[in-house]
């Protein structure tokens, strides 16, 4: 080959290169789109809603698969919808440090703040932040007064993704939950951080419901209410190598609130650290439900520092009063285990099991626990009503046996 057909060979490069100048080929078949170049200026804060819409659109209706980008810097988004179906595989790659709008009137209630809906094969990964600027709004969180605790924006929702990767990302002071997911199948979270303080309300870390497959791992979460909450319809959940705190800990529930709940099963939470957390592993259905069914849920290799209740089963549950009758739940719960949990509980009930009386928990398995009182003024202690547990291995404290407790 000559010299010119080389210089030509550049020359068509170049050409190339200018006619894509949104984007740019990486590899044989994928294309990478940057929303640097959807008309930003650069300037700190800047507001990226339009930017990020087309370029989300551009990314989307690509036929091969595609990264987008938005690269190191500070941002203000609105609330916006990513939407699907897109052509291929789409990973957002977050790098800069995206946020809300402070104050809650700039969004419609209940949509959330970011959601991605109605995609398949889609990956949110990178080192970014999203910051939901909740703390103004916190103090306009009247939830426990009317029991409405939805009106506030979600930071990020999942709606209906399907064989999704959520990686590295933070989710910095949501003004309610941090992250929402909504009809998904096969969906995985790692090395999620969440990030509030220990007083903000109602910020649980994740929120699952009408979910299958979905895998939580090696994350760290502290914020003011659940780090994880699995609801109706939670289906086959692993959750391993979480460390919770401060926060209320890892739940199934709370579960009956609402008539027709699907059921929840399988769920595994396994190698998971909670440290000064209000609970560890808890399974929660209100008090006067309506019926339901949880089975098949496997606690293991759990440590605890300084929870105040270490594991729980709470079939009497109702918040700020809420319920409507003092009725026994009729969630029915089968098929539990409690398997090597061990550390110290800042209160001296280390384990309560207390199910219902209108339908008793079914198989329920506690082995090797070992569970120390960090106060001076008695050993641990563990309560069940309405469970006879099968009981394995080491057991500190007594299993259910309650100082002063006729139960
Ligand atoms: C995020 O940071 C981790 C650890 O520094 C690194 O391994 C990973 O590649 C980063 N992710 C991206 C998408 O830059
Ligand atoms: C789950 O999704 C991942 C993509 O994140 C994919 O690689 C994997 O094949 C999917 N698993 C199933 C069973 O479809
Ligand atoms: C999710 O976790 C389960 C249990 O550890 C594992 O069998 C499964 O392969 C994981 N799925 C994905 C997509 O990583
Ligand atoms: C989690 O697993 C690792 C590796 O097997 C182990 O070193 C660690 O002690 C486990 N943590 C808990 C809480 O079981
Ligand atoms: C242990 O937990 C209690 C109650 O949550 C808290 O007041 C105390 O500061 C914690 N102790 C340590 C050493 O963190
Ligand atoms: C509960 O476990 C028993 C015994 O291991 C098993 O036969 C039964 O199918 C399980 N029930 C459910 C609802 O998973």
């Amino acid at each position: 080959m000559g010299m010119e057909s080389h210089c030509i060979a550049a020359l068509c490069a170049l050409v190339t290169h200018l006619l894509v100048a949104s984007f740019v080929q990486s590899a044989a078949d994928s294309v990478t789109f940057s929303i640097a170049n959807y008309g930003l200026k650069g300037t700190e804060d800047e507001d990226i809603t339009k930017a990020f819409s087309v370029a989300w659109k551009a990314a989307c209706s690509s036929t091969s698969p595609s990264k987008l980008i938005v690269p190191k810097g500070t941002y203000v988004l609105r609330q916006v919808v990513f939407e699907g179906p897109c052509k291929a595989p789409l990973e957002l790659q977050v790098h800069g440090t995206i946020k809300a709008p402070e104050d809650p009137s700039d969004f419609i209630e209940k949509a959330g703040w970011i959601s991605f809906q109605r995609i398949d094969r889609f990956a949110l990964v990178g080192n970014g932040t999203f910051d939901g600027q909740g703390s103004t709004a916190w103090s306009q969180n009247d939830c426990h007064k009317t029991g409405e605790c939805n009106k506030l924006p979600i930071n990020i929702r999942f709606n209906f993704i399907t064989n999704g990767l959520v990686q590295d990302i933070t989710s910095l002071n949501s003004k309610l939950f941090h992250i929402n997911v909504l009809g998904c199948n096969n969906l995985t979270f790692s090395r999620v951080n969440i990030k509030a303080p220990e007083d903000s309300p109602n910020t649980d870390g994740i929120h699952i419901g009408r979910s299958k497959n979905i895998n939580i791992t090696d994350s760290v979460m502290s914020t003011g209410d659940d780090c994880i909450s699995m609801g109706r319809g939670s289906e086959n959940i692993a959750i391993e190598r979480v460390k919770c705190g401060p926060g209320h800990g890892i739940s199934v529930g709370s579960l009956g609130r609402y008539t027709k709940e699907e059921p929840v099963s399988g769920i595994i939470v396994r190698n998971c650290t909670f440290f000064n957390t209000d609970n560890g592993v808890r399974v929660k259905t209100w008090m006067s439900s309506e019926k339901a069914i949880a089975t098949g849920l496997y606690f293991q290799d759990i440590a605890v520092v300084n929870v105040s209740n270490p594991v729980v089963i709470d079939q009497e549950y109702c918040p700020y009063n809420h319920c409507k009758a003092k009725k026994p739940s009729q969630v029915k719960l089968s098929n539990i285990s409690f398997r090597n949990i061990h550390g110290t509980s800042s209160t001296q009930m280390a384990m309560k099991l207390a199910c219902s009386s209108g339908v008793p928990c079914e198989n329920v398995e506690i082995s090797d626990i070992d569970i120390k009182y960090t106060g001076s003024d008695g050993d641990s202690m563990s309560d069940c009503t309405n469970v006879s547990p099968k009981i394995f291995g080491k057991q500190y404290p007594s299993p259910c046996v309650a100082a002063n407790s006729s139960s």
